[in-house]
């Protein structure tokens, strides 16, 4: 009797420590990168979870009304910020905000193909630049 009461005693105790713990992390930031993620790394990981919310919403032949603040695009500074400051990085960002434009005065007849564009136009940038994260992002794709 006297055991089981210490083990629930020591068992609450870590119980408090564990909370205690995550507390002090920010619970919704789980950065992969040791050395910190980079302003866009997490920028575009935000993107790629908003544009799965989008597609839900294309998908029921409605204009997202979730389309985040996509225009940092330009201003956030990247793992390797030359890639960023690059003419190529410059004239891709430029062509997906105009299919992000479209996307948001678009009709909703046009939802289908306006959002499809703009996963295109994601896909472009990453195969050109940075194609690690392709085989996620076409997840995006309706079908
Ligand atoms: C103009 C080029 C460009 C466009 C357009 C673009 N990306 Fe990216 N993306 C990048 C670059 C460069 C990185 C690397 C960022 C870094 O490491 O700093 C990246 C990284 C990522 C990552 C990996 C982030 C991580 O976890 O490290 C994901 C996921 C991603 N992009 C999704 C998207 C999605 C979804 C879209 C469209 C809604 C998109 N990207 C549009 C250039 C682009």
């Amino acid at each position: 009797m006297r055991i089981t009461l210490i083990s629930i005693l020591v068992f609450c105790f870590v119980m408090l420590l564990s909370c205690a713990d995550t507390n002090n992390n920010k619970p919704f930031v789980h950065p992969i990168n040791p050395n910190g993620d980079s302003e866009l790394a997490l920028l575009m990981r935000d993107m790629f979870e908003e544009g799965m919310n989008m597609r839900e919403e294309v998908k029921q032949g409605k204009i997202p009304t979730s389309i985040l603040e996509f225009e940092k695009i330009h201003s956030a500074k990247a793992t390797e910020p030359e890639k960023a400051a690059s003419d190529e990085y410059k004239e891709y960002s430029a062509s997906f905000l105009q299919t992000i434009a479209a996307l948001k005065t678009g009709d909703e007849e046009d939802a289908t193909h306006l959002y499809t564009a703009m996963v295109n136009s994601c896909m472009s940038c990453h195969q050109a630049m940075c194609p690690g994260p392709m085989v996620r992002i076409k997840k995006m794709y309706l079908e």
